[in-house]
């Protein structure tokens, strides 16, 4: 194991029923709660009553701050800011998926900054050196691991840029986990949530150092039980277990824990980012069109790791196969798995009309450091020609 050091602020209480259990004492010592959820999906599904029932029975001031889009601009951080001043809020609540979890923890930071957020905390990283308001999150769709985290990614709309920073003040205090509330996920947002966690996973796997270690041996049997889960969760959207392990395993693949020691990739996000900031797509399926493409581009410089996915993600015996076969096979069950769930394979499927903005998005793309291979704007635009 490489060196690092550890630290999870975030108390996770998990399973069935632990909204109603634990919630009224988590917010017991703030008077003025902030309630944060989404595009309505909370009241179709009763969590929104659950959540302030309780809210109400306790006796909090409630603000609520609704309609957080998926892929959070910045305008709407800083509308939740103006009103976190404005009404006096002690405490952020924030329910719902992974977009939700985001603008909470930059409206925490935005509520209590004076200066620009985005330009101190976004466009570029910083050491937060106050305490942004305290978050805490009840969990309504499994994916992004936001719950786990200090993670929020950002759209800037006018710049047309989104960028994700990870800073530990930003960890939601306290995480409320029930799978039963993510039964009335669509199809479309479980595989795409599943394919986002299955993504965290190869994006830190598929990294330096390759000698053996603990994180690599814990992403192998996370990435098999995603495999396994969604399997379970297209079949049947109300089996507990198979719910219950998206839901842990999408926040063990972004607790912190896989990385340690780890170099970490993270260029299909980095690429996902810009096309998300030019279009409208869905994370995790932008996230399907990329990967195989891009694991076609570095395999060769990463065979060792490339051998091991094949073996033992994809049981994939060797059978007179060489390195590079064995690789091509894994990444070909990737893709073979990407269709059995339904996901897309090019952009075209996921309602891009031309290549026009390609070039743009590559150059506008980051480029991470911890790739197998060096990439290149370029090489970007190749990728995104190739996924298109
Ligand atoms: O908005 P509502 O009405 O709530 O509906 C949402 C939304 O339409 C719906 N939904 C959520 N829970 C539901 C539900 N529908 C029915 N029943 C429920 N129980 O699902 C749709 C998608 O929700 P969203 O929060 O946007 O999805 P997801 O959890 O995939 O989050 C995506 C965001 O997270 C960021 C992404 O960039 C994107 O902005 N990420 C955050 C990360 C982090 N903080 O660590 C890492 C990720 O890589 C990711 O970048
Ligand atoms: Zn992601």
């Amino acid at each position: 194991m490489n060196n690092f050091i550890y630290e999870n602020t975030t108390k996770v209480y998990f399973g069935r029923g632990c909204v109603r259990e634990f919630l009224a004492c988590l917010v017991k010592e703030y008077d003025t709660v902030m309630f944060a959820y989404g595009g309505g999906s909370v009241k179709k599904n009763g969590i929104y009553d659950e959540v302030l029932n309780i809210l109400q029975k306790e006796g909090k001031n409630v603000v609520e701050f609704s309609g957080i889009m998926q892929y959070p601009t910045y305008e709407k951080v800083l509308e939740g800011a103006r009103l976190a001043r404005e009404n006096h809020v002690n405490m952020i609540l924030g329910v719902g998926g992974g977009s939700v979890m985001d603008c909470c923890k930059a409206v925490s930071l935005a509520a209590v900054y004076e200066g620009d957020a985005w330009e101190n905390f976004w466009e570029r990283s910083a050491i937060i050196d106050f305490e942004p308001l305290p978050v805490g999150v009840v969990v309504t769709a499994a994916g992004t691991g936001s719950e786990c985290n200090g993670g929020a990614v950002i759209t800037n709309e006018e710049a047309k840029v989104r960028t994700g920073r990870d800073y530990p003040k930003c960890n939601p205090r306290f995480a409320l986990m029930d799978p039963s509330y993510t039964y009335s996920v669509p199809e479309r947002q479980t595989v795409a949530g599943g394919f986002d966690t299955l993504s965290h996973i190869m994006e830190t796997y598929f990294s330096e150092p390759d000698t053996d270690n603990v994180s690599d041996d814990i992403a192998e049997a996370l990435m098999r039980g995603v495999i396994r889960d969604l399997r379970a969760a297209i079949q049947n959207p109300e089996d507990y277990t198979a719910r219950s392990n998206l839901m842990w395993e999408a926040a063990m693949a972004e607790n912190r824990l896989i990385k340690l020691g780890k170099k970490c990739d993270f260029t299909c996000h980095q690429i996902e980012h810009q096309l998300g900031a030019y279009t409208d797509c869905n994370h995790g399926c932008v996230l399907a069109v990329l990967h195989p493409v891009y694991y076609r581009h570095i395999y060769r410089e990463g065979l060792p790791k490339f051998r091991r996915f094949a073996q033992n993600v994809w049981n994939i015996s060797r059978d007179g196969k060489n390195d590079a076969e064995l690789a091509e096979a894994g990444i070909d069950a990737l893709a073979g798995f990407i269709r059995e769930i339904g996901l897309p394979a090019t952009l075209r499927d996921l309602g891009m009309k031309g290549k026009g903005l390609l070039k743009e998005i590559a150059d506008s793309c980051k480029l991470s450091s911890g790739s197998y291979k060096k990439m290149t704007q370029q090489e970007v635009l190749e990728i995104l020609e190739e996924c298109f």
